[in-house]
């Protein structure tokens, strides 16, 4: 099912023009032949069932809120891109994933008690005409089962829906992660493990990953 989408708000705009300094310093170029298709992967069982009040792209402060969420501050930007490297702008990127203590802000999910009120928990943005997103959130966390991981949703005009996960090179937890490791072609997991590094974080302390989700046309 398609879900009603919304416009950036203008935080959203705000932290773009930051994605468009970053990439005019740093461009990537990717040729046809080294995109893969970004694997598909399961939703999980928290994907929110009414949606917070605040859902734009920062994920670490909520409207209402004085404090700033628990956990490592992370960027994570990169564009939603055709097997051809082409934008495909209108898309939508949503994310949700578990607050510092390893809680989704689910009903079902266990651990509601300790649940970080300053965090998030899901956030949704539109690409830009470049096809570029970003979101300011913290460094997932394992928690009983899974290696750190954020969830990913893309909906692309015309193309629908793409649910996906994202995860941190290095982790530990990797190889052990049943999720992760079916996705059998090595070219295509490597696709979804991305290095945070702090030399293109945007604030001080923080990190970056670039993650760029490949939609097969
Ligand atoms: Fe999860």
């Amino acid at each position: 099912m398609i879900r009603p989408l919304f416009a950036p708000d203008r935080r959203s705009l705000l932290i773009h023009a930051g994605v468009a300094v970053a990439a005019a310093v740093t461009p990537k170029i990717l040729t046809a032949a080294e995109l893969v298709a970004t694997p598909g992967q399961t939703e999980g069982p928290f994907y929110p069932v009414t949606f917070p009040p605040d859902m734009d792209n920062d994920l670490v402060r909520v409207t209402g809120q004085a404090a700033q969420a628990i956990g490592q501050v992370i960027h994570v930007s990169g564009r939603v891109l055709d097997l051809r490297g082409q934008p495909r702008p209108g898309s939508v990127v949503e994310i949700w994933q578990c607050d510092a203590n390893g809680v989704y802000r689910h009903p079902r999910a266990a651990g509601q008690g300790r649940i970080d009120h300053a965090f998030q928990g899901y956030g949704r943005t539109q690409v830009d005409d470049q096809g570029r997103y970003r979101f300011r959130t913290i460094r997932p966390v394992p928690y009983p089962g899974r290696t750190p991981h954020i969830h990913f949703a893309v909906h692309v005009p015309g193309q629908g829906r793409l649910v996906t996960q994202m995860y941190i090179e290095g982790e530990p937890l990797n190889d052990r992660d049943g999720v992760l490791n079916r996705i059998r072609d090595p070219k295509a997991r490597q696709s979804v493990i991305i290095p945070l590094l702090a030399a293109q974080a945007p604030e001080p302390g923080a990190l970056h990953g670039r993650f760029d989700i490949v939609v097969a046309a």
